[in-house]
């Protein structure tokens, strides 16, 4: 494309940074078609010179564009602009205006369930996943009758590199990366090929699936207590642990979205203790306020951090796929580790989803559902606010698939009771506690991706009923 199509007014004097000028300005030019599908973007110098700005802008903002899933990075060519693949029709309308009524019969009648860990599935791309299983099965049967490289498909592994170089800031080789067949599983292999020590510091509460793993693999666990920050570093220090397993991007359960300071405080503390952090990223294409924050992973300037990442949020729980990517000191020895074991993530999956990035399917995916779930948690946070009004506070609302209710003077187990006489399913967060019996009575954990925004409505709108009428 013509580099002097790209004439943005950068206001230097305005309140809003310049990068963020430039990436406004790019993306609408590629919403409203002035950029075209496959247009190659200028390099960043070229860019650079032509606006008379810094390169660092430029790069800050293709970086933003990219995570977003607006343009591709291909790697000898350059920058690229993605197809912008609208929401079906009907969805859309669905979505602006009042909700039909067979949709409102269907919410009021069924039943509304606010379990965490259920994603959309109305959006989901099922044709284009289809093509890339038949592609896999047509064109690469060698590649997917056999049990493949243990560490993991190899143009997957790469295709996760530039991921998380782009959506992330994370900078890792394919070989650092090692597939697993979910976070359970890459945390159990962990602590079985690593030699991570006895004792593991956790976030009270934190991710219950974690905790068991790391106790049916004998470890101690030291509970660390969460500050507003998220957790406290004078409790880690103090706590004789020198591996501590965090979710910085947004705490688990409680949804604190750990600030650039901390996450520095928690390097040096690994740095200091010659520890591991093993960070947990599971949900951070999910983030509705403010800019991303990059990961721990891109920090870390001594290779102390073990990096989790799962497709389970982005894409399907159910396609078990999930990878670690390890500090260049250990990969070594996992690997060795790795010999006696086969790759447990099916090899058809793998090859699918190496051609579903290859070719911009998962990257449109996710900017696909960022725009759904944010929708939804707009609704959400707009249902609590008009339904439920002060009697409840709301805990964790920056990001993610989930917050939680604190319903003030009330108990989960009569809440919970009272919201299934009304067809509404929800949940105490209390199994994330090492002791369950410290979880706030008063809290209650609503998901909300797998549900439409007519019944997210209808869904508060009964809590409310059920609650306090
Ligand atoms: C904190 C956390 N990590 C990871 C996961 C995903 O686990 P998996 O990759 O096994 O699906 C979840 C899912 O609920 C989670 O809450």
């Amino acid at each position: 494309m013509d580099m002097i199509s790209l004439t943005p007014k950068l206001e230097k004097e305005s309140e809003s940074p310049l990068y963020d000028q430039l990436y406004r300005y790019i993306r609408k030019q590629i919403e409203d078609g002035a950029l075209a599908v496959n247009d190659r973007l200028p390099s960043i110098r070229q860019l650079s010179a032509h606006l008379l700005v810094s390169k660092n802008t430029i790069e800050a903002a293709y970086q933003q564009l990219l995570s977003e899933g607006y343009l591709q990075s291909r790697p000898r060519s350059g920058i690229f602009v993605l197809p912008l693949e609208q929401l079906p029709v009907a969805s859309v309308r669905q979505m602006k205006e009042q909700p039909s009524q067979e949709i409102s019969e269907q919410g009021r009648a069924g039943t509304i369930d606010f379990e965490y860990g259920d994603v959309e599935l109305e959006l989901f791309p099922v044709k284009v996943w289809k093509k890339c299983l038949a592609e896999a099965m047509d064109d690469r049967l060698h590649e997917v009758v056999g049990y493949g490289d243990r560490q993991g498909h190899l143009g997957l592994r790469e295709e996760i590199a530039r991921y998380l170089f782009q959506s992330r800031g994370v900078s890792c080789s394919a070989d650092q990366i090692f597939l697993s067949a979910g976070t359970a599983q890459a945390i159990s292999l962990l602590c079985q090929l690593l030699p991570l020590t006895e004792r593991i510091a956790m976030e009270e509460p934190g991710y219950n699936g974690a905790r068991a793993v790391f106790v049916n693999h004998l470890r101690e666990i030291v509970p660390i207590p969460l500050e507003e920050d998220g957790l406290s570093i004078e409790a880690l220090r103090g706590s004789g642990a020198n591996v501590v397993y965090v979710t910085p991007s947004h705490q688990f359960p409680i949804g604190i979205v750990m600030p650039v300071q901390k996450r520095g405080k928690l390097l040096q503390w690994a740095y200091e203790q010659g520890g591991f952090i093993l960070e947990d990223d599971y949900d951070s294409e999910f983030r509705y306020q403010g800019q991303p924050i990059p990961a721990l992973k891109a920090l870390d300037r001594s290779d102390r951090v073990i990096y989790l990442g799962t497709f389970s949020k982005s894409f399907l729980p159910g396609a078990r796929l999930s990878y670690v990517v390890l500090p260049e000191s250990l990969a070594d020895t996992y690997r060795e580790g790795l010999q006696n074991y086969s790759q447990s993530v099916s090899t058809l999956i793998q090859t699918a989803m190496y051609l579903f990035m290859r070719d911009g399917g998962f990257e449109r995916h996710v900017r696909k559902m960022r725009k759904l779930y944010q929708t939804r948690h707009r609704t959400l946070l707009r249902a609590i606010h008009d339904q439920l009004e002060s009697r409840v506070g709301v805990i964790g609302q920056k990001s993610g698939m989930h917050l939680l209710l604190n319903v003030i003077g009330r108990d989960c187990e009569e809440l919970i009771q009272l919201a299934a006489q009304r067809g509404v399913q929800v949940y105490s967060p209390m199994k994330h506690w090492t002791n369950p019996a410290d979880c706030p009575r008063s809290y209650i954990m609503l998901g909300f991706a797998g549900l439409q925004e007519e019944q997210i409505r209808e869904g508060v709108s009964r809590l409310r009923q059920a609650w306090f009428e």
